[in-house]
C-alpha cells in the first residue's frame, strides 16, 4: 500500500513538476590530446585478429548514430552473436554496460571483448606488438603519455578518453528543458504522456535509460530465452530473467532495430510493445504518434571531437 502511494506520489511529482530528464551537458571533461589519438584507434582495424573489424564497424559514428543497424552484431563482444549493439554515444552517462551491465566501468568494458577468443581475439601483447611495430603509433604513444612502449593500458586509456567525448547534446527537447526552444504541441503532450503513463519511471536521467536494471514484462509476461543477455546469467536469480541495464532512449528515431536481440525493427513497435508488456495495455494510434514525435525530439548533434579534423 505505502509503495502504492509512493508510487502515485512519485508519478505526480514527475508529471507536474520535478523534471526527470536532464540534457546532456553542452561541454564535458575529456583530455583532447589522448581523445584525438582514441579517435584514430576507435577507427584502426588494427586492434582485431583479423584486421578488418574496427570499433567503428560495428559502432558507426556519422551514418548510425553509433551502432550498426544490424539485428545482432557477430564475434566481438556478443558471447553468442545474439546481441544488438547498444550505441556508444552518451555512454558515459551509462551506470553499468552492455545488455547484461557485467562490466561496471569502461575500463572493464574494453578490457574483456579484445582478449576474449570468440570476440576480437586478441592477446593484450598482440595489440601491443603490432602497435609498437607501428612508427605512427609510437610517436603519438610518445607524444602524449611520454613513453617508448605502448602498452595495452595506455590503449585502453585513449579509446576511453574518446568516448567520454562522444555525447549528443542540443537535441531540441533539451533546449526545450534549458528555456531555448519551444515544443509543438504533439512533442509537448508525448512527453508528458511519456510521464504520465509512466515510461519515465525506467527511461529516465541524462540518458533517459541507462541508469538502472529493470525488467521487460513488468505487468504481461515476456518469453524467456536461455540464451538471452540478461541479468539472470550473471546472478542466476529468478527474478532477473528478462532483466536488462535499461537502453538509452537518445538519438532512439536512428539506433534501430531495437531490443536486446533486434527483433523489433521499428520504433512504433518498439513502444506500442513496452506499452503492452511494461504497463499493460495497447497505446491509441494519437497517443503513440506523440509519444513518437517527442522521442524524435532527442536527436542531437555531433560530438565536439567528431567536427574537427583532429590527429592525421
Ligand atoms: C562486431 C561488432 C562490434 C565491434 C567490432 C565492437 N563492438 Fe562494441 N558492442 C557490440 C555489441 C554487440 C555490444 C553489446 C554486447 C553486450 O551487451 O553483451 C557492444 C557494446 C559496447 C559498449 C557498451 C555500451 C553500453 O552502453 O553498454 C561499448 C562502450 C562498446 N561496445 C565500445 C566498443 C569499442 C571501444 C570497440 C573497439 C575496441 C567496440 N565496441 C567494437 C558490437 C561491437
Ligand atoms: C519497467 C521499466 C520500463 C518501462 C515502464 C518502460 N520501459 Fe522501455 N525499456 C525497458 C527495458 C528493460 C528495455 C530493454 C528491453 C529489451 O531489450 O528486451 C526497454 C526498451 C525500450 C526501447 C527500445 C530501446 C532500444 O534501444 O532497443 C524503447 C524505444 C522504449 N523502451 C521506450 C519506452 C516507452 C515509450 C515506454 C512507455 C510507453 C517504456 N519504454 C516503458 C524498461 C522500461
Amino acid at each position: 500500500m505505502r509503495i502504492t502511494i509512493g508510487l502515485f506520489l512519485l508519478t505526480a511529482l514527475y508529471t507536474y513538476g520535478y523534471e526527470p530528464v536532464q540534457p546532456v551537458p553542452k561541454v564535458v571533461e575529456y583530455d583532447r590530446d589522448k581523445a584525438e589519438l582514441g579517435k584514430l584507434l576507435f577507427h584502426d582495424p588494427i586492434l582485431a585478429k583479423d584486421n578488418r573489424t574496427s570499433c567503428y564497424y560495428c559502432h558507426d559514428l556519422y551514418q548510425k548514430c553509433g551502432t550498426d543497424h544490424r539485428p545482432v552484431s557477430k564475434g566481438f563482444h556478443d558471447r553468442e552473436g545474439k546481441v544488438n549493439a547498444p550505441t556508444v554515444y552518451n555512454v558515459r552517462f551509462n551506470f553499468r554496460f552492455f545488455w547484461d551491465g557485467r562490466a561496471k566501468t569502461l575500463k572493464e568494458q574494453i578490457l574483456g571483448p579484445i582478449q576474449s577468443p570468440d570476440e576480437m581475439n586478441m592477446s593484450l601483447k598482440e595489440v601491443e606488438d603490432r602497435l609498437n611495430q607501428h612508427p605512427v603509433y609510437r610517436e603519438k604513444f610518445k607524444e602524449i603519455y611520454g613513453v617508448d612502449r605502448i602498452t595495452f593500458e595506455l590503449v585502453a586509456d585513449a579509446i576511453i578518453e574518446f568516448e567520454k567525448a562522444l555525447i549528443t547534446p542540443n537535441s531540441k527537447f533539451d533546449k526545450y528543458l534549458r528555456g531555448e526552444a519551444q515544443l509543438t504541441e504533439d512533442e509537448l503532450e508525448g512527453y508528458r504522456l511519456f510521464k504520465k503513463l509512466g515510461c519515465i519511471s525506467c527511461h529516465n536521467g541524462i540518458n533517459l535509460g541507462g541508469n538502472s536494471f529493470q525488467k521487460i514484462g513488468v505487468i504481461k509476461p515476456y518469453p524467456w530465452h536461455p540464451s538471452y543477455p540478461d541479468r539472470y546469467r550473471i546472478t542466476g536469480n529468478e527474478y532477473d530473467k528478462n532483466v536488462y541495464r535499461v537502453p538509452t532512449l537518445r538519438n532512439i528515431d536512428c539506433t534501430y532495430p531495437y531490443f536486446h536481440d533486434g527483433s523489433v525493427k521499428t520504433l512504433e513497435e518498439a513502444v506500442q510493445l513496452m506499452a503492452y508488456y511494461n504497463l499493460g495495455f495497447r497505446l491509441p494510434q494519437d497517443e503513440l504518434d506523440k509519444i513518437i514525435a517527442f522521442l524524435k525530439t532527442l536527436r542531437g548533434e555531433l560530438p565536439e571531437i567528431l567536427k574537427s579534423e583532429g590527429l592525421q
